[in-house]
């Protein structure tokens, strides 16, 4: 029986429970996938301390984004066949595991030039990023775009897709991070420890809000009139903006094989590049929570099964 892993309790990283669940049985328009790869996100750890109790409800099986095999399609799937290689985010559940579902509008084949740790960190990750610029953001080529967080998961995604897109990108991050932020496409890069980021930078067209609270509070006044904020952390602050004149939007990431077929494109062309920072097998997801909620990851974390 395959191995999966839930939480019955909220709390710390010791209510992470290794189990044998039966394997799930795909739906007419789902994929069952063998899962190689399953990314950490910090939304899992968030959902397991209980912050989101009222949204998420016990047991919980943890997982947002996976890479695997096929191993069984539902009678309406027509574009995977059993044994291709694939990734998908496949909600907000079930991808800490050996097995897991998605529907197959969520997967996408997995890009050839990742394994599939790799592949697994990119779907949650790189879709936020990808829908914070293209969809709320819209960005244009040539606009300002300031990237907060830049060397975490979404962040650096984020900054690569922005490059890719012609924007001139500005990023924060710790000063160990900045080689690797000029060398993913980051034109700036600031040391926020060291920094106040509002005394060097201006002009800015959309900002990339990853931290929320006093950050974003201090990114209304180095933004171009009429700019725009896409916050990740929930909905910005709608009133502060109209003050200073700026446009807000929150982001809410939504699975989307479509999407993921276009970022995959770009990675096998070189375009984008997966840091992986950790990966850790499934039975040890706990010490992989635990590195996650130190807030200062470069990349991603992965567990492999
Ligand atoms: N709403 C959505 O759709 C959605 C989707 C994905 C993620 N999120 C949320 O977005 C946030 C970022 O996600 P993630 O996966 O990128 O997290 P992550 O990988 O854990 O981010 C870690 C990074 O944050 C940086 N950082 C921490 N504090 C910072 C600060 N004050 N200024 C600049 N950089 C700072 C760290 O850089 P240094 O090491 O250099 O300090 C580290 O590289 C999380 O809160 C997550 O829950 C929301």
């Amino acid at each position: 029986m395959p191995k999966a892993i839930r939480i019955h309790e909220w709390g710390g990283p010791e209510v992470l429970k290794v189990e044998v669940l039966p394997r799930p049985v795909p739906k007419f328009d789902e994929v069952l996938i063998r899962v190689h790869g399953a990314s950490i996100n910090p939304l899992d750890w968030k959902i397991r301390e209980g912050s989101r109790r009222a949204m998420y409800t016990l047991p919980y099986h943890l997982g947002c984004d996976v890479a695997g095999t096929v191993e069984e399609t539902g009678a309406s799937v027509k574009d995977f066949s059993r044994g291709d290689a694939v990734y998908s985010m496949i909600g907000r559940e079930g991808g800490y595991a050996e097995y897991a579902v998605a529907k197959a509008s969520a997967v996408a084949p997995k890009p050839i030039t990742l394994n599939f740790a790799k592949a697994g960190a990119v779907p949650l990750a790189a879709l936020t990023a990808w829908q914070m610029l293209n969809e709320n953001g819209n960005l244009k080529p040539g606009q300002r775009v300031l990237v907060h967080a830049a060397a975490g998961g979404v962040g650096g995604f984020a900054v690569q897709l922005a490059h890719h897109l012609g924007g001139y990108v500005i990023a924060t991050a710790s000063a160990r991070n900045h080689d690797y932020l000029r060398g993913i496409g980051a034109q700036e890069v600031i040391d926020y420890n060291t920094t106040k980021f509002e005394t060097v930078v201006r002009d800015i067209d959309l900002v990339i809000d990853l931290v929320a609270g006093e950050v974003q509070a201090r990114s209304w006044g180095v933004m171009k009139p009429g700019g725009m904020l896409v916050c990740a952390l929930g909905p910005p602050d709608a009133a502060k903006a109209a003050a200073a004149g700026m446009q807000c939007k929150a982001q809410s990431v939504r699975p989307d094989g479509a999407q993921l077929r276009e970022i995959g494109a770009l990675i096998d062309a070189g375009k984008i590049k997966v840091e992986l920072a950790a990966s850790f097998p499934l039975e040890k997801v706990g010490d992989a929570h635990t590195l996650s909620e130190t807030g200062h990851v470069r990349g991603k974390i992965v567990l492999t099964a």
